[in-house]
């Protein structure tokens, strides 16, 4: 009799996005002359910046002849992607990363669940409230949690973000082994100091903990004083792993690409106690369940780094910030404290009322998707994520029959 994982049975029903997806498609089924604004998933809406397109294209070219055709290509990444990433991205901040500890993939998103296979399950785990779903289910998934109780899955620890902490968390108090941050955070925008990640660093040294670091929205980090990876710290290097996206930064949400950095001389223990580095059973897994991502996509990711390809990215996020700027501005007119919007694509907004219950008003009088905070965790309970992610005419269009809703 075949066998199902019954750790999937303790999920909460739906990924929230799809959820989400189910709402919105009912409401348009019954309403098929409202023009919706979707300000809910941050899925990228402009085109991908020309000197991507441009490399994607000569890319294709190349595999139409035998004498530049390319089949297979390394697991972890062209050398070419490595090392324009490895320089631009961290040797140019004054970290330490090289092109061999860069592992180019298909997602942040997949990565930060995969990387679940090279650790223990019998781990004590900390994770934001409000999270990023993902970070949660990867763990429930593979057995590392109770069931769900009062809201939360029994077993983790969750690292409060409220207004009182300005939504970073605290350090807890207890020793944890494995700890998630993310900055620019997803849901809530905010963002770290350097003091801050320096305190996490040290946490993690002193407790041999592993910090993964995700960074999918680096791109959108304005403010110069702030860290762009958590390797500018310095000693980050044996106690972190960081994950990285084309998605958020170049538009890459549907072309598919990211790397995950896991330095050589970060560390994880055997039950004896002695110390493995995690590089080599990431690249062991990588290799083994990984093919590669696509040439001509990690050409184009490859331009990211042309001179060209910096400007467009730069006018890309601009966009995008933007439209962050003008939902902040117009959540805080009508009297709605805010965090995020600034350095981030997303507004973390405190409805003062139910999470599911705004997002139904928006989405029945307003035709404007946004997510519920629930969703993310207890610690979103009355509040939504707007996402900026859309064009800008669609935003003010949104922000004016929001405006209108909430009035009534
Ligand atoms: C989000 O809306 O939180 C993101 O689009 C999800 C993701 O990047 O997977």
């Amino acid at each position: 009799m075949i066998q199902i994982n019954e750790n999937y049975l303790k999920l909460q029903s739906s990924y929230l996005f799809s959820d989400i997806a189910k709402r919105v498609a009912a409401f348009a089924a019954s309403n098929p002359d409202r023009q919706i604004i979707r300000l809910g998933i941050g899925d990228v809406t402009r085109a991908l910046p020309g000197a991507c397109i441009a490399a994607l294209h000569e890319a294709v070219d190349e595999l139409s002849a035998d004498s530049t055709f390319r089949g297979y290509g390394p697991e972890q990444g062209y050398e070419f992607l490595r090392e324009a990433i490895a320089h631009n991205d961290f040797q140019a901040l004054g970290a330490d990363i090289r092109p061999d500890e860069v592992f180019v993939s298909d997602g942040a998103k997949c990565d930060t669940g995969n990387i679940l296979d090279i650790l223990s399950s019998n781990l004590k785990i900390a994770v934001p409230d409000p999270v990023y779903p993902v970070y949660v289910d990867t763990n429930v998934m593979t057995g590392r949690t109770g069931g769900w109780n009062g809201g939360r899955y029994e077993g983790l620890v969750y690292l409060e973000a409220t207004e009182a902490n300005g939504f970073v968390p605290a350090i807890p108090d207890e020793a944890v082994d494995l700890i998630y941050l993310c900055f620019p955070n997803n849901p809530t925008g905010t963002t770290a100091t350097r003091g801050q990640l320096a305190a996490w660093v040290a946490y993690a040294r002193e407790n041999k903990a592993l910090i993964l670091y995700d960074a999918a929205y680096v791109a959108f980090i304005r403010d110069d004083s702030l860290p762009k990876s958590i390797y500018e710290i310095e000693g980050a290097r044996d106690v972190a792993i960081e994950f990285r996206s084309f998605s958020k930064t170049a538009g890459f949400t549907g072309t598919r690409c990211a790397y995950t950095i896991v330095p050589k001389s970060c560390a994880g223990y055997d039950s004896e106690g002695s110390a493995h580095p995690l590089h080599s059973l990431w690249n062991r897994r990588h290799t083994t369940k990984f093919n590669g991502v696509s040439y001509p996509v990690q050409r184009a990711a490859e331009a990211v780094y042309s001179a060209e390809g910096k400007k467009q990215v730069r006018q890309l996020t601009d966009y995008y910030l933007e439209n962050a700027s003008l939902i902040l501005e117009k959540m805080r007119g009508l009297g709605y404290a805010c965090a995020g919007g600034e350095n981030s694509p997303y507004i973390w907004v405190n409805t003062r009322t139910d999470s599911w219950e705004f997002f139904d008003l928006l989405l029945n009088e307003a035709a404007v998707v946004c997510t519920p905070g629930s969703g993310f965790g207890a610690c979103g309970r009355g509040y939504i994520r707007l996402s900026a992610f859309n064009q800008y005419e669609q935003v003010e269009v949104a922000m004016d029959r929001i405006a209108e809703a909430v009035r009534r």
